[in-house]
């Protein structure tokens, strides 16, 4: 019998354990701690749950199991995995994992260099009485417009290779050593920093004022399809799917396991997490508005601007140890955010490691050098813009549509029945065929009708206030780009074929 040289030099991870903190450190990122709280309060309050649970039952938890169930069956990167299938489609692998490695984790890890830095601040509350201020014009130095540049944010720049460094390590290390390891550590440490951040802002006075509005329905929001786009998208982006991450790691899983219910764990505490981080975020925002006797709608603000405007005001203003508070919650957004970035270049990197058979040691150095070049175009003075216009363009568009192919790619044409008995195979909890029905039809016609509607709405309110017409430009370019890239790749013969696995193998 052909030697299967996939499984046999496969990385495992050590512990059951070690793979759901790994996953859950994914899908925990910045977007839980500032983008949830806000999208809420902005759609609806508590009414904006409704979307977003639905979203996640509907869309979010199915395509998770499949993207678990196919790494798991075909033990292979994303490229590896679609290629299994027929390599007619590895290049929608290679587009997915392209995709985040030149687009997500570019911009992702800038913004963890902020928080990195405004860790440091708060050692003596450094944005002084003027965060605005502070932010924008000290600390980024905002210029007019996303054509001029101007200059090279010196600070920025260090603090961004400091990112990039932790992330080279980690993910050098490996799966067990590196990923696992520092999972292990940074998980619990997000958790019990982040309960001591919420139960230290409930305490706040105006606390509960703050909770009240964060959670206050207000059902006719509901009617505005843009509440159900960003529930959508939002659930996306917190899951880390369409980005081949979560079929790398589950392809790192031994054959036993439980594709169904760690699927419904991770993608459970991930929601969990944001509601959870919501409270500390609303409380103290509560807390401000009370303080400064201001309306609570203009201390909440966009979600950059929450995290690096609103919650530094918010910290010199309190009476207890305010630089203590500053570095647990700038800690937590750096820890949250590494661990996901370094998701997203292991997937890439298990990419180019199963294809063309260069070491890991070599193949991630390569990458983080890259990585942080990249990153480089958004230290400028007008990286913010960038940052914007990239983010609103990659979670919007590229998303789905990476999303819609992977539903009709297993869905349709390599027939997802034959996932479902892969997964059930090994499974306590089954799945029924609820889930066929799911990834064939709901979620498609789900997503398909998201990226319509985005790009109607492009067209009639232009994404703030850029012109609408270079946003599309810019955003087709690249994704032509990056497709071609991404048929290249796969163009090229693997040193050993991937191919499908038996259940049983
Ligand atoms: N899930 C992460 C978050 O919510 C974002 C992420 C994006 C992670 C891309 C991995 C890849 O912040």
């Amino acid at each position: 019998m052909e030697k299967d040289i996939f499984a046999v030099h496969r990385p495992q991870w050590r512990t059951h354990i070690g793979f759901l903190l790994a996953a859950i450190g994914s899908a925990i990122g910045l977007g839980n701690i500032w983008r949830f709280p806000y999208l809420c309060y902005k759609n609806g309050g508590g009414a904006f749950l409704i979307p977003y649970f639905l979203a996640l039952i509907l869309v979010g938890i199915p395509l998770m199991i499949l993207e678990l169930g196919l790494g798991h069956k075909m033990r292979g990167s994303a490229p590896a995995s679609f290629a299994s299938i027929s390599k007619k489609w590895e290049w929608l692998g290679w587009w997915q994992v392209i995709f985040v490695m030149f687009g997500i984790v570019l911009y992702y890890s800038v913004v963890i260099s902020w928080c990195l830095s405004f860790l440091f601040f708060s050692f003596n509350l450094g944005w002084g009485n003027d965060p605005n201020n502070f932010f924008f014009h000290k600390f980024l130095m905002v210029s007019k417009s996303p054509a001029s540049l101007g200059d090279l944010r010196t600070p920025i720049i260090f603090s961004l290779l400091l990112v990039w460094l932790l992330n080279w390590i980690i993910v050098f290390k490996g799966v067990r050593r590196g990923l696992e390891r520092a999972n292990k550590i940074f998980m619990p440490l997000l958790f019990v920093l982040t309960a001591v951040i919420v139960f230290w802002s409930i305490r706040l006075p105006g606390a509960k004022e703050g909770i009240a509005i964060y959670l206050k329905p207000d059902f006719t929001r509901l009617r505005d399809v843009r509440v159900w786009m960003d529930a959508f998208g939002q659930i996306f982006f917190t899951l880390s799917l369409a980005f081949g991450i979560m079929i790398t790691y589950a392809s790192y899983l031994p054959r036993k396991s439980q594709i169904v219910r760690d699927s419904f764990s991770i993608s459970f505490i991930n929601c969990f997490f944001s509601l959870f981080a919501g409270f500390g975020v609303f409380s103290i925002l509560g807390y401000m508005a009370h303080a400064t006797s201001v309306e609570f709608g203009k201390v909440v603000k966009e979600s950059i601007g929450l995290a690096f405007v609103a919650y530094p005001k918010a910290i010199s203003m309190l009476p207890y140890f305010p630089r203590l508070f500053g570095v647990i919650f700038f800690a937590i957004l750096t820890i949250a955010g590494l661990s996901s970035a370094i998701s997203i270049l292991e997937a890439f990197s298990s990419a180019i490691i199963d294809k063309f058979h260069y070491s890991r040691k070599i193949v991630v150095s390569v990458l983080s050098v890259f990585g942080f070049l990249g990153g480089i175009i958004f230290t400028t003075q007008a990286g913010l813009y960038w940052l914007d216009i990239v983010d609103h363009f990659l979670t919007q568009y590229g998303l789905i549509l990476a999303a819609i192919f992977e539903c009709i790619v297993l869905g349709w044409i390599y027939g997802v029945k034959k996932l479902r008995t892969h997964i059930n195979h090994y499974a306590r909890w089954h799945l029924g065929r609820w889930w066929d029905f799911s990834i064939k039809f709901v979620s498609p016609l789900i997503l398909f009708a998201l990226f319509i509607s985005s790009l109607s709405n492009e067209v009639l309110t232009p994404y703030a206030g850029y012109p609408w017409l270079a946003i599309i430009l810019i955003g087709r370019d690249w994704l032509i780009y990056t497709l071609f890239f991404a048929i290249i790749v796969a163009a090229h013969p693997w040193r050993v074929e991937p191919r499908e696995r038996e259940s049983s193998s």
